[in-house]
């Protein structure tokens, strides 16, 4: 799977996004490392802060169903190259090392990629709990 192929998944899934209160749709892709894909949209709720991100969506689909380890998620929102939030960073360093790839997409031909080592420096991770 290549990233231009993760950008289309998430492409396609964006229109189950349920976004009514933002209008703001956003579509996730998640490559597994045994090259399986796990997509998700954000679901928002109308206790605002009940809202789950597309990138979380696609990582708790993946994880519950026994994956634990990813390789890049594509990430797909209006015109933008769309930033994932703090909380799905912090997400993404609970199963991700620093090499793991977020690829930033407008669409299947203009994206941009960055490694989680780029977008969270010095994070929070189970070493500091030792
Ligand atoms: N959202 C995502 O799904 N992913 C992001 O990376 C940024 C924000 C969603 C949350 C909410 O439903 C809407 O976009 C507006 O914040």
């Amino acid at each position: 799977m290549n990233e231009k192929e993760l950008i289309l998944r998430a492409i396609e899934i964006k229109k189950n996004s349920y976004s009514p209160y933002s209008d703001f749709a956003v579509g996730a892709a998640l490559l597994c490392a045994d090259g399986e894909v796990f997509t998700g949209v954000n679901v928002e709720n109308v206790s605002f802060g009940l809202t789950n991100c597309a990138e979380r969506t696609a990582f708790f689909k993946a994880v519950s169903e026994g994956k634990r380890t990813f390789e890049a998620i594509a990430i797909v929102g209006k015109d933008t190259y769309l930033s994932p939030c703090g909380a799905c960073r912090q997400v993404m360093a609970e199963f991700c090392d620093e090499n793991f790839r977020i690829i930033f997409a407008k669409n299947e031909n203009d994206y941009i990629v960055k490694t989680l080592g780029e977008i969270l420096p010095f994070s929070f991770t189970e070493v500091d709990m030792k």
